[in-house]
């Protein structure tokens, strides 16, 4: 869906109403502009009549009005206030924006990138960008799409040199911020929730978003992604935390921030659908996440069957010869397998080599054992074989030597999980366990 800056017009007209009631605090001090004494969102010269009105005391002022006519901040409105007025209305007259600006109207945020003539409207949540030509002639704005010759007209009011006011010809009001020089890119755009290395969560919207802090506390921000750069926005304008960005693979990047400290930041979208567990879409069953009882596929799912088919006759051309010994076990099965463990070797013990019921990978119909499940299948050939090979066809090797504390089990050379042709490569090519690639824990509650 394209939103061009018509249907957003239109879109604001139907928001205004809305707009009035949602983000004008009831004070309605920080949605002031200043000089803007009747409150129509431009400061134009019948403010500059109502305060001269006011100085020759015809015409009293409400405390909202008062705070707006203070433009010099000295706490008394007089007639120096009214030539700030005038010198505001006039350092406007013609002024263009340049560079990147947040437009911020009833809590939605759009990107306009001012260069030469031409605005480029990035709209973060739908992902578009359109391109119009500016005109601006004393405070009227035209903004002309070049397609279809259609205009859409505002008025300007600059507030300070980083920030103006467009008034919109339907009546409502758009104010802007300076953000950067550059023009962003939406490919960069960052949209989703990520949790880093420091324990802080960042759900991104867009270009904005909430950042929650490891002791809760929670902060917004904006942040513009240039290339290797990008610069977090946190509360105000003057408070920017830059850093350099590298992306990792689709769920990882890493920001190194101006003091040469480095944050990681995980792609970390948890989703419940029908009592699994979905982590940025990928099913997960460990010992933190369980598969309900009635889940059963029944047998090892297509995709991972044939992935396992192919692997195998290719295996077998350089003399390798893999079979399944374990494919889907149902939650049934698992408790009986597992409770057998239990009697045999002890809760905590089984805990380190079998899954409760619900909690195994088998359940899901996406793992299997292969040639044969215990640690005599280590270092054989098959089980180099397997270490080197099996990421090409869509599987890793779900636990690794020396990770028992973070997968919750000990080294299956065996034990295999499918996760398709690209995030398996992804996984391997990290090093890390599913478990770290995801940074999701693996371990019982009780
Ligand atoms: N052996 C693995 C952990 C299972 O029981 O699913
Ligand atoms: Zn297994």
């Amino acid at each position: 869906m394209k939103k061009s800056i018509k249907t957003m017009a239109a879109f604001i007209f139907s928001a205004a109403l809305a707009a009035v009631i949602t983000t004008v605090p009831a004070d309605g001090a920080s949605t002031m502009i200043k000089g803007d004494i009747n409150r129509d969102d431009i400061v134009s010269v019948s403010d500059i009549v109502i305060l001269k009105n006011h100085i020759l005391g015809k015409y009293g002022l409400n405390d909202a009005q008062t705070i707006a006519a203070d433009v010099n901040g000295d706490c008394t409105v007089d007639s120096l206030d009214v030539a700030v007025i005038q010198d505001m209305i006039l350092q406007g007259m013609d002024k263009v924006p340049v560079g990147t600006w947040i437009g911020d109207c009833f809590g939605g945020k759009r990107y306009f990138f001012f260069d030469n003539g031409a605005v480029t409207v990035t709209d973060p949540t739908v992902g578009t960008t359109d391109i119009y030509e500016l005109e601006i002639t004393g405070e009227l704005v035209v903004f002309r799409d070049k397609k279809s010759g259609r205009e859409l007209t505002a008025f300007i009011t600059w507030t300070d040199a980083l920030s103006f006011v467009l008034k919109w010809e339907n009546g409502s009001a758009e104010s802007f911020r300076y953000f950067c020089t550059d023009r962003l890119s939406a490919d960069e755009f960052l949209s989703g929730r990520w949790v880093t290395s420091e324990g802080r969560t960042f759900e991104i919207s867009g270009l904005s978003g909430k950042l929650t802090e490891k002791d809760g506390t929670v902060s917004r921000f904006e942040y513009a992604p240039r290339g290797e750069d990008i610069v977090f926005h946190f509360g105000k304008t003057e408070n920017r935390t830059p850093g350099k960005i590298v992306h990792n693979d689709s769920m990882h990047f890493t920001v190194t921030w101006k003091d040469e400290s480095s944050e990681r930041f995980t792609r970390q979208e948890i989703e419940v659908r029908d009592g699994i567990t979905y982590v940025n879409g990928i099913l997960i069953a460990n010992k933190t996440y369980a598969l309900p009882a009635d889940y059963n596929p029944g047998k090892i799912l297509p995709e991972p069957q044939s992935a396992f088919d192919t692997m195998k006759t290719d295996a077998a051309k350089e003399g390798i010869y893999l079979s399944i010994v374990s494919g889907f076990r149902s939650y049934t099965y698992q408790g009986q397998l597992y409770s057998s463990y239990v009697n045999r070797d002890g809760k905590a013990a089984a805990d380190t080599y079998s899954a409760r019921a619900g909690h195994s990978e088998h359940q899901t119909g996406l793992a299997m054992d292969i040639n044969n499940a215990g640690s005599g299948f280590n270092n054989t050939k098959e089980a180099k074989w397997l270490a080197a090979n099996c990421v090409k066809y869509g599987f890793i090797i779900r636990y690794p030597l020396g990770k028992e504390d973070i997968t919750g089990y000990q080294y299956e050379s065996w034990h295999i999980r499918y996760l398709g042709r690209e995030l398996a490569k992804e996984v391997a090519d990290s090093g890390l366990t599913l478990e770290e690639f995801l940074s999701i824990d693996s371990k019982y509650n009780t």
